[in-house]
């Protein structure tokens, strides 16, 4: 793949994340990317520090993948750089963006479990929908989804009910999406990671860290570069045979 396409990732900011892992490994793979994130700022600035070290065409913006009208705007910002021939067209659109809910379930409240599935899942279908028809009409594209193995096993990691059942929609959607997407060229697959090291995690205590190590087979949690060569594989040419794929990424944590 040379830089012929954007990747659109979301979530992609944060300093330790998942998401920036994955845009620079796009980056290296010689893909232009257009990173959107909450913190838009912070999205700019990783942009600009993608093309400065990879040479490639880098975008950020600011985006709330719960809010369709957000969504639409990010949406429409891309968009104009393409047009202007600031970066090829669409090939990738991953959703990365999320949030955690380690909290009892009788402790959690409407508003938790309405935020936990408007950010991982609704904003899923949002960010989706808003992309899609360029890569359908292009005749090619990548749909990567962020689940978790708690989705799998009912969370265990440090995410509980709502995250759990907000992963677990994600892997509905992408199944249903893939098979309706089939005639169209582009796949829709979804990752489900176990525990990776970034600061998703930052509430948890040293015990709960060492359990979580202590229960995956490998015996260690995943790097951010392992779960990004992941979705970059699932975004490559080599991977056009798969689609509403589940790709674990957990250490052996969730055995099938
Ligand atoms: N870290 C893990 O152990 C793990 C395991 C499995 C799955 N995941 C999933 O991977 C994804 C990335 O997690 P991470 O560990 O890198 O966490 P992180 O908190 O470092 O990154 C999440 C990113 O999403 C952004 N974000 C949050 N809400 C948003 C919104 N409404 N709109 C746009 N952007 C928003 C944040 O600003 C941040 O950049 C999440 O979906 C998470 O659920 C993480």
């Amino acid at each position: 793949m040379s830089s012929q396409r954007t990747a659109v990732i979301t979530g992609a900011s944060s300093e330790n994340g998942i998401g920036i892992a994955t845009a620079r490994r796009f980056a290296r793979d010689g893909w232009a990317v257009a990173v959107l994130d909450l913190a838009g700022d912070r999205a700019e600035v990783v942009a600009k520090s993608i093309t400065s070290e990879h040479g490639v065409p880098a975008f950020g913006h600011a985006v709330d993948v719960a809010d369709e009208t957000a969504v639409d705007a990010a949406r429409d910002a891309v968009t104009a750089e393409v047009t202007a021939g600031r970066l090829p067209e669409i090939g990738a659109v991953v959703n990365i963006a999320g949030i955690t809910s380690p909290v009892d379930f009788l402790d959690t409240t409407l508003d938790l479990w309405r935020r936990v599935m408007d950010v991982n899942a609704t904003g899923t279908y949002l960010v989706t929908k808003a992309f899609l028809p360029r890569m359908v009409d292009s005749g090619w594209g990548r749909i990567v989804n962020m689940s978790s193995v708690s989705a799998q096993r009912g969370g265990g990691v440090f995410g509980k009910v709502p995250y759990s059942a907000a992963k677990a929609a994600i892997l509905g959607f992408t199944k249903a999406l893939a098979r309706e997407l089939g005639p169209t060229g582009v796949t829709v697959n979804a990752v489900t990671p176990g525990a990776v090291d970034t600061d998703i995690r930052v509430g948890s205590t040293a015990e709960q860290e060492a359990q979580i190590a202590g229960s995956i087979p490998v015996g260690r949690t995943a790097t951010t570069e392992e779960v990004a060569a992941a979705i970059t594989f699932l975004c490559s040419a080599d991977s056009s045979y798969l689609t509403g794929v589940t790709l674990d990424v957990n250490g052996g944590s969730h055995l099938h």
